[in-house]
């Protein structure tokens, strides 16, 4: 049997324009899915859920890796499979993709097959259109590569720089599960609704990612802040918020954050924020009188592994 580990990540900047073409910026986290593959009958153990029907929505796109494996690699086209995350799913955090990136990886490793981590993105790619329809890849790239990334359909570059010294990224999961393709597809009817309009939104949000890419060369977690206060307000602008987002956001900056968003799909899932570490316990206790989950993010900066 081969296991392997893949991250989830947070979207720092770009989410949903993303989907049109326009640059993202991510951060592989330090929180992950192990997959474990085996020769044998068709069998999908999950630790969180239990058995999975193959024919099932949820095998989905398992089935579709399996398969793209078996044609493209020769790999057989029968194997078990045991999942375990500690991703929260539905959160904007890319447990879908960490668990497809995890399960392409260790099938090929038990397949016997040569591989680059350009084929595991992929292969999973393929599994995370099963999941939502019009994935812009973002995702399973952070989760195959790890580290801060700056992704545009078709280019990936890993920043050489992290985050500001001195300063935390602060995550409070609203705990409001959504279905990203639904957000998704919703985000891009209004988009189209506006015409002009929308694209002169998506041009900012393209704008802002690239003012982003600077900010963190520099270090300058105010203006870092700013910008995220600003990416918010475009994704509230494309309906991508919910209340629980607009309120979290406030309460981060309220209480010393340099500047927060939602991360992910959104209306619910995660709030991200950036704050210097002497402000951060005061938001921590501010944000668990709200009885969210909150997080210090780790990064991660390896990617998908063996273990
Ligand atoms: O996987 P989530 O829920 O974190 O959101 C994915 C990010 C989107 O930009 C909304 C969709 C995509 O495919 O990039």
């Amino acid at each position: 049997m081969t296991c392997s580990i893949a991250p989830g990540k947070v979207i720092l900047f770009g989410e949903h324009f993303v989907v049109e073409g326009y640059p993202a910026i991510g951060l592989a986290v330090g929180l992950y899915a192990r997959t474990c593959v085996e020769e044998g009958d068709l069998k999908i153990y999950s630790r969180q859920l239990g058995p999975i029907d193959p024919s099932s929505k949820e095998a989905k796109p398992y089935m579709r890796i399996i398969e793209e494996a078996s044609i493209r690699y020769g790999c057989r086209d029968r194997y078990r499979i045991y999942i375990d995350s500690e991703i929260p799913v539905g959160a904007g955090m890319g447990s879908s993709a960490a668990v497809n990136v995890s399960l392409a990886h260790s099938l090929l490793e038990t397949c016997g097959v040569e591989f680059t981590k350009e084929d595991v993105s992929r292969i999973a790619y393929l599994g995370e259109i099963m999941v939502h329809g019009k994935p812009s890849g973002v995702d399973n790239t952070l989760s195959t590569y790890g580290g801060l990334v700056y992704y545009r359909q078709g280019l990936f570059k890993r920043l050489n720089t992290s985050l500001p010294e001195n300063t935390a990224l602060i995550v409070a999961d609203t705990g409001v599960k959504r279905d990203t393709g639904l957000v998704v597809r919703e985000v891009l009817e209004r988009y189209r609704r506006l015409g002009g309009l929308g694209k002169v939104i998506y041009e900012v949000a393209g704008r802002l990612v690239e003012e982003a890419v600077v900010a963190i060369e520099k270090g300058d977690v105010s203006r870092l802040g700013e910008l995220m206060i600003v990416n918010h307000g475009l994704l509230f602008a494309m309906g991508a918020s919910a209340w629980i987002n607009d309120y979290l956001v406030h309460k981060m900056i309220n209480n010393g954050a340099q500047g927060a968003k939602l991360s992910g799909a959104g209306r619910g899932g995660i709030v991200i924020g950036i704050a210097r570490l002497e402000n951060t316990g005061k938001i921590m206790e501010a944000l668990k009188t709200e009885k969210v989950n909150v997080y210090l993010v780790k990064p991660d900066h390896e990617g998908v592994r063996s273990i």
